[in-house]
């Protein structure tokens, strides 16, 4: 059975998960709320407009449409002022090498993120030519924890997803994989990500052989 490989985008290919956070911080800021490392874990994955839902829960703060609008747009001009400094040096540590070899062994290979910008932040780091599919906030309606942005992408790809492999930072984005009955890849802590199948620091952490482990069959 052919095996398919969906990354997520913010924390696993690029850090713009750190912008992400810088850009919240200000917004919460707005309301006296101080958003902290820790309690952003709990945003990464989300949407944008869920986000902001969380944040003002925290804050136990509460505000009109518009201001809520003007709010979500002002934190995205300030995330893309930081975006549009990128370059493919940004691409985080072994990701280019291993993507790569997923490519050139001849798995399909899809985008599973939440993000709106996606596709910019790909063609901003030159990595477009290397996904066979991109689902992003723009083809998704439930939010991880929710597989559908996996499923969207297996079927894509054409794949089982029993035989997808999803490669995911955040603690929403494991959820969502396990829940589309995929093997789970948590780039990050086992503190946080402790229900992935397998977790590494970062892709430099791979074993020379996971492709392998990951595709061959197993006999016994
Ligand atoms: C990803 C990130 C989240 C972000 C979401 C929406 O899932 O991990 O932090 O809120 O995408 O991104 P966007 O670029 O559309 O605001
Ligand atoms: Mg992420």
């Amino acid at each position: 059975k052919k095996k398919g490989f969906i990354f997520d985008l913010d924390g696993v290919i690029v850090d713009t998960a750190h912008f992400h956070y810088l850009a919240w911080k200000n917004a919460a800021a707005i309301f006296g709320f101080e958003l902290t490392e820790e309690l952003n874990e709990q945003l990464k994955g989300v949407s944008r407009i869920d986000s902001l839902h969380k944040i003002l829960d925290w804050a136990g703060a509460s505000i009109s449409q518009e201001r809520f609008d003007a709010i979500t747009a002002d934190k995205n001009i300030e995330y893309l002022q930081y975006v549009q400094k990128m370059t493919k040096d940004d691409i985080l540590p072994g990701v280019y090498d291993f993507v790569s070899k997923v490519k050139e062994a001849g798995f399909p290979i899809a985008l599973g993120s939440a993000s709106k910008n996606a596709r910019a932040i790909l063609a901003k780091v030159e990595l477009l030519h290397l996904f066979d599919t991109i689902v992003d906030g723009t083809n998704v309606t439930k939010a991880k924890p929710d597989p559908e942005v996996f499923l969207i992408g297996a079927s894509q790809l054409n794949c089982d997803p029993k035989d997808c492999i999803v490669f995911e930072d955040s603690v929403a984005g494991v959820s969502a994989a396990n829940a589309a009955n995929m093997i789970s890849i948590g780039i990050g802590s086992e503190d946080n990500l402790g229900h992935a199948t397998f977790v590494y620091q970062d892709f430099t952490y791979f074993p020379d052989d996971l492709l392998e482990q990951l595709t061959e069959p197993v006999n016994n």
